[in-house]
């Protein structure tokens, strides 16, 4: 593998198993500066270091308007929430010296020994993957939902759909995007030649979270295999993320829906589209011409792939 794709492939597992610091142990410096295009000889002062994606994005976010929260996919038990992989820490901090060990705090399932080598990132079905979800006690959700919501859809599909968390109809059902939102997502898929057997429906979170409250970091940190596994077995062409929540947790930012929008992002390799979320286009039906361009590019971006 090549020294760029080498990086891109290290950056990407970091920032999918929630790291926030850079610690490049397997590259020269004379490759990293290359790559960023800058040159280590005669570079006295030292290079601009390479900064943290979190660094760049706060920086970025300095003078920007809060996220809205007009996209919020399911009613909201509370306002302000940010997906996991986004939010910061206060217990990412180092203690001074003299501070006695903390205390062992919650323990999110191990996330990076599941990513890379633990049950959920060996099943080799999607099958197998709703069996896990449907014994899966990895977060505290699976007590209080009435059925898992692994996902539906062709093992196949050229097009992978990315909600929030189930809501009150899916929890009953088991299915996803199966009530009011459901069926807009059925009609939007229509407006891009799909049907749902085409394509393959989720969420970040695979159990309902109670009153449709926000998904909580450990929740979504607990979950995040099982979805990483299945975009691994289905291989998309191209994903989409519905709402805010998906988007900002599948890229690890805090930008808001309307910056996220209309750009090609990557997942993995994936590209990666960000639309509204259904649900928010039955409260503000003025949403659904931004969102029927997105899904056309959704669309190109699949027949570009099969071209
Ligand atoms: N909202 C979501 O994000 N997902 C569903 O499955 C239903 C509603």
């Amino acid at each position: 593998m090549d020294a760029e794709s080498l990086l891109r492939r290290y950056l990407e597992q970091r920032r999918d198993v929630g790291e926030r610091d850079l610690v490049l142990d397997h590259m020269t410096v004379e490759e990293v500066m290359r790559i960023i295009g800058a040159t280590a000889r005669g570079a006295s002062r030292g290079p601009e270091p390479l900064r943290p994606r979190a660094d760049v994005e706060r920086a970025e976010r300095a003078d920007a308007a809060p996220p809205p929260q007009d996209d919020a996919p399911r009613e909201r038990a509370r306002d302000g929430h940010q997906p996991a992989a986004a939010s910061s820490s206060a217990s990412d901090e180092a203690p001074p010296a003299s501070a006695p060990a903390p205390a062992r705090g919650l323990e999110a399932a191990g996330d990076e020994a599941e990513l890379f080598g633990g049950p959920i990132s060996r099943a080799d079905s999607l099958d197998e993957i709703a069996t896990m979800v449907a014994k899966c006690t990895r977060c505290p959700l699976y007590k209080t939902a009435t059925n898992p919501v692994p996902g539906e859809g062709s093992p196949h599909a050229r097009l992978m759909c990315i909600g929030e968390a189930p809501g009150a109809t899916e929890d009953q059902t088991g299915r996803p995007f199966v009530g009011a939102a459901g069926q807009l997502l059925t009609k939007i898929l229509a407006a891009i030649q799909l049907t749902r057997d085409d394509v393959f429906i989720t969420n970040v979170l695979k159990h309902r979270p109670p009153g449709n409250r926000n998904p909580m970091p450990d929740e979504v940190t607990a979950c995040r295999p099982y979805l990483v596994r299945q975009i691994e077995l289905i291989r998309p062409a191209v994903l989409v993320a519905f709402g805010t929540f998906a988007a900002q947790s599948l890229l690890d930012t805090k930008l808001s829906l309307g910056k996220l929008r209309g750009t090609v992002h990557r997942y993995r390799g994936i590209p990666l589209v960000v639309t509204y979320h259904p649900a928010a286009l039955l409260r503000n039906p003025a949403w659904k011409r931004p969102t029927w361009e997105d899904v056309q590019l959704a669309r190109r971006l699949l027949d570009s792939a099969s071209a």
